[in-house]
């Protein structure tokens, strides 16, 4: 590694999801129903993230590690929470989201019962990936600008605190034994099965939009991911570094952007207690 991480601060941060219009990017569908399809899987995988590492922290008993493990699961925490307030708008919106938590779950169950805890910690090191590198093109390029206030400050807090934390799972892995042949096949299958299942939620949300066969909603779509400025294209680098033997998550210094983004954003409070 190149340089230490940041240590990972606690906010105690809440949105106001009650005001927040339906199409809440830009009055876009497709932008939005993009987020909002990658939301509705993330408080089971973070709940994941969080068993994943305190297994392997439990049987290491290192207190450094504790203590970061501790920090991590607290930001991962909030995350899930604030994830299912925001979930609970689309459950408004007459989504299945208990039918699609029960599939989730029953896939995440099966995980969290192999014998090989590296298994889990190298799905969280390629979720954790995905997450940053998410979030340090959204903090970078101001890819939030035409957004909802509310959800511009919640979707942003949660970019910063995965740069933040970016290294944590990485090091828990890499404590555990893990190494570079795992991480990347697994990284692999990550990509795939989150291609598969928010491709379908997001699919089934702008047909209910009437907006799956808009082929100007898709060229927006197609923009907003390729284009210039393009979400996935900004994040390609990251997956390209990934990808080498000797990559590790620190390596890339973007702290900078967390330290800009807190600059610029005050504090919020709590609405209720972090139940993990
Ligand atoms: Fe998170
Ligand atoms: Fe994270």
């Amino acid at each position: 590694m190149t340089r230490a991480a940041p240590a990972l601060r606690r906010r105690a941060r809440s949105f106001a999801f009650e005001t927040v219009p339906a199409h809440w990017f830009g009055g876009d569908p497709w932008r939005t129903r993009f987020f909002d399809a990658f939301s509705s899987l993330l408080p089971i995988g973070e709940r994941l993230f969080i068993d994943s590492m305190r297994r392997t922290a439990a049987e290491l008993g290192d207190p450094q590690l504790d203590a970061l493990v501790a920090a991590f699961s607290y930001q991962e925490g909030v995350h899930g929470r604030e994830h299912r307030r925001y979930n609970d708008r689309l459950r408004a919106q007459g989504y299945d989201l208990d039918g699609w938590d029960r599939s989730q779950k029953a896939t995440v169950g099966r995980i969290g019962k192999l014998a090989d805890p590296r298994i889990p910690l190298a799905i969280t090191v390629a979720f954790e990936h995905v997450t940053a590198s998410m979030g340090q093109a959204i903090l970078a390029h101001d890819l939030l600008a035409d957004v909802d206030p509310e959800m511009k400050a919640f979707w942003e807090w949660h970019s910063a605190e995965e740069i933040e934390h970016k290294g944590a799972a990485f090091e828990v892995y890499t404590r555990a034994g893990g190494g570079p042949d795992l991480r990347r096949v697994v990284m692999a299958w990550c990509l795939f099965i989150l291609g598969i299942r928010m491709g379908r939620r997001f699919a089934h949300m702008l047909r209910r939009d009437r907006a799956l066969l808009d082929r100007a909603a898709w060229r927006h779509g197609a923009r907003f991911l390729l284009g210039e400025k393009g979400l996935l294209r900004l994040m390609a680098a990251d997956f390209r570094a990934f990808f080498a033997r000797d990559f590790h998550p620190w390596a890339r210094d973007t702290y900078g952007l967390v330290a800009s983004w807190e600059a610029a954003s005050p504090p919020r409070a709590p609405t209720a207690p972090i139940g993990n």
